[in-house]
């Protein structure tokens, strides 16, 4: 019987939770991630730990047929991946954020602005909705840090609890989007490794039910 590939992030936010909902479905999967694939003992499941922002791409090219993921990195990533349920952990928000001291009423303040982000496209798409000229610099990490350092007068990221902005000296000024992490399914999945993504979806939305 073939397995079905399913894809966690490696390391990050989703990880610990990622893995704790496989366990509690029942999937047991010995070696750490140490290994970058391992099989679970009881169930055709293969787990590869990837790195978040390429499992957009795996799903797409069907290298593997499903994945928990963040919302928000589909959503940058677009493409035909599908959402096959929410897990209802890692609720996070999409959001744009100035400096404290700078004075924001409207979108209309960042026309004209240089905006940090590492999510180019939802920032673009959101500018666009708004009729907004912005510049926008892509880096990958401590986005926050960008407008203290001069390189940006605000930055799109990820608001979780809130204290990276308030470290930053920053002030959160309108949501993008909402997330949160994701059971999705490549667009090429199987007929037969379908059903076994519909097992596992089952099973989750039991555990689910069971945490409420
Ligand atoms: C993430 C994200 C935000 C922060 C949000 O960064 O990019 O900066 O968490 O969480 P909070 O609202 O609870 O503070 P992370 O710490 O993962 O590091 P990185 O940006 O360098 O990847
Ligand atoms: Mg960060």
């Amino acid at each position: 019987m073939s397995k079905l590939k399913i894809a966690v992030q490696k390391s990050g936010r989703l990880y610990d939770e990622s893995m704790q909902i496989l366990k509690d479905i029942g999937i047991s999967i010995d070696n750490g991630k140490e290994q970058l694939k391992a099989s679970a003992k009881n169930f055709p499941v293969e787990v590869f730990y990837l790195r978040n922002g390429d499992i957009p791409q795996y799903l797409k090219d069907g290298v593997v047929d499903a994945a928990i993921i963040g919302e928000n990195v589909l959503i940058e990533k677009g493409g035909d991946i599908q959402i096959v349920q929410k897990l209802g952990f890692s609720s996070c928000k999409v959001s744009i954020a100035v400096p404290k001291s700078a004075k924001y009423t409207s979108m209309q303040d960042l026309d004209g602005k240089r905006i940090a982000t590492s999510y180019p496209n939802t920032v673009q798409q959101f500018l666009d909705k708004n009729n907004v000229n912005a510049q926008l610099h892509i880096i990958n990490g401590s986005v926050e840090i960008a407008p203290n350092i001069g390189l940006a007068d605000a930055i799109v990221d990820i608001v979780s609890s809130g204290s990276t902005l308030f470290k930053n000296g920053l002030k959160e000024v309108e949501v993008l989007l909402k997330s949160e992490a994701v059971l999705a399914s490549s667009p090429l999945i199987t007929e037969e490794k379908l059903a076994i993504l519909n097992t596992i979806k089952f099973r989750i939305d039991s555990v689910l039910k069971g945490r409420r």
